[in-house]
């Protein structure tokens, strides 16, 4: 399943949103023009649909409240909203949508609270709230029933869904030096720094299977490379561990530690292709890597989809990773800040883009190109010295 289409309004710095997804979508958009935010569109749904340690209130608490996310540019409207349509793929009739509304009270706690909760299955309503009860007790409203068990029941399939999507942001120091920070891990693990102990709690005979594959990846990106390997040290911590060609036998063994953060950011890029089959959020996964790999990723990510039918929601800045030919306008939405807040418009539906496309030039060239206008002019300045 997928959520091919998404409706939102005053989340973070987007007025409104209303857009078609594919099985793998790009978003393409200068610093700060919502790329992450919009990431964090699927995270919050995620965290509401969380039975356990979760819920509204809870993802509501974890972003600062209402308050930080309403859109700042939204001077009347108090009310967020996100509304998603899922379907087992782009081209098949919605199957689910799930709309809610969050204000916030305007005196007293000022307690964030339900406008609205939705459901609709293949056409038809099977939920609408506020309903008599929620009338009769407010405070009910302050909770979705997509996080409560005893409510969502009728549309678990659902529930279940939003809480499988994955979001992976590697940070190569944070997993590297995790004894040293000793930090508290984020819940979920945005950052992989318990990616190692993922590998560990896969059964053997698939992490070596995945292993594998990553090293057969690893071998072109990382030619000394010859293999990869999973270990516990003697305190039985798990440790990923390469033999590398070197000048002086024996000396070539290294671990997760000593790799460089391309290496580290490739095997956990492509670990998390393989893993599972739900919808799964990728922030620059182009990061540390060398352009001749950066341009290999777009097709990975296709194989990936193709073969599991899972989303894969893409944030880049990436020329290399866009100049696969095999990319469509409808795959690239592109986040064009405006004073009143960013706006989004799939490449496939903006005339200029479609024009240059046609022309023969190449989706990079012309994507960037595009949303790049606005911040040309101010990037010449940039001369600190
Ligand atoms: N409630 C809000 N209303 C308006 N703008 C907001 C709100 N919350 C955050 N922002 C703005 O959103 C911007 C950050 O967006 P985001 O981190 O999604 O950008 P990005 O496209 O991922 O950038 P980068 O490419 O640098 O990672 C910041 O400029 C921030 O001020
Ligand atoms: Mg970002």
């Amino acid at each position: 399943m997928i959520v091919k289409h998404l409706r939102v309004k005053n989340w973070r710095n987007f007025q409104s949103i209303d857009t078609a997804l594919q099985e793998r979508q790009f978003l393409v958009g200068p610093n700060a023009s919502g790329k992450s935010n919009f990431l964090d569109i699927f995270r919050f749904l995620r965290d509401v649909a969380k039975t356990e340690g979760g819920g509204m209130q809870k993802a509501l608490k974890d972003r600062g409240g209402l308050s930080k996310i309403r859109c700042f540019a939204a001077r009347k409207d108090p009310e967020v909203s996100i509304e998603i349509e899922l379907a087992k793929d782009a081209e098949s009739p919605t199957i689910w949508i799930y709309a809610i509304g969050i204000k916030q009270e305007n005196k007293g706690t000022r307690n964030s609270y339900l406008s609205y909760e939705k459901v609709t299955q293949n056409g038809k309503l099977i939920l609408e709230r506020p309903n008599t009860e929620d009338k009769k007790d407010p405070q009910r409203l302050t909770q979705t029933f997509l996080e409560q068990i005893g409510f969502n029941a009728e549309f678990r399939p659902m529930a279940k869904f939003l809480q499988s999507i994955n979001y992976l942001h590697l940070v190569p120091q944070l997993l590297r030096y995790a004894d040293r920070i000793q930090g508290r891990i984020i819940e979920d693990d945005p950052f992989g720094q318990s990616f190692l102990e993922r590998i560990a709690k896969t059964p053997e005979k698939t992490r070596r299977a995945r292993l594998k594959k990553i090293e057969e990846a690893l071998k072109i990106a990382v030619p000394q490379l010859q293999q990869l390997e999973f270990m516990r040290d003697s305190n039985g911590k798990p440790h990923l561990q390469a033999t590398y060609q070197h000048w002086r036998p024996k000396a070539g063994l290294q671990k997760e530690d000593q790799f460089s953060d391309g290496t580290l950011r490739l095997i956990a890029f492509i670990w998390s292709l393989l893993e599972g089959d739900s919808p799964l959020l990728l922030e620059e996964p182009e990061l540390s890597l060398n352009s001749g790999i950066v341009a290999q990723l777009a097709p990975l990510m296709y194989k990936a989809q193709r073969v599991k039918g899972r989303q894969l929601i893409i944030s880049t800045h990436s020329e290399a990773l866009l100049s696969d030919g095999g990319i469509d306008g409808a795959e690239v939405l592109m986040l064009v800040p405006k004073t009143e807040g960013t706006k989004t418009i799939l490449a496939s539906d903006d005339a200029d883009v479609r024009n240059l496309l046609s022309q023969g030039f190449g989706m990079s060239e012309v994507v960037l190109d595009s949303i790049k206008p606005e911040m040309v002019s101010k990037v010449s300045q940039l001369t600190l010295f």
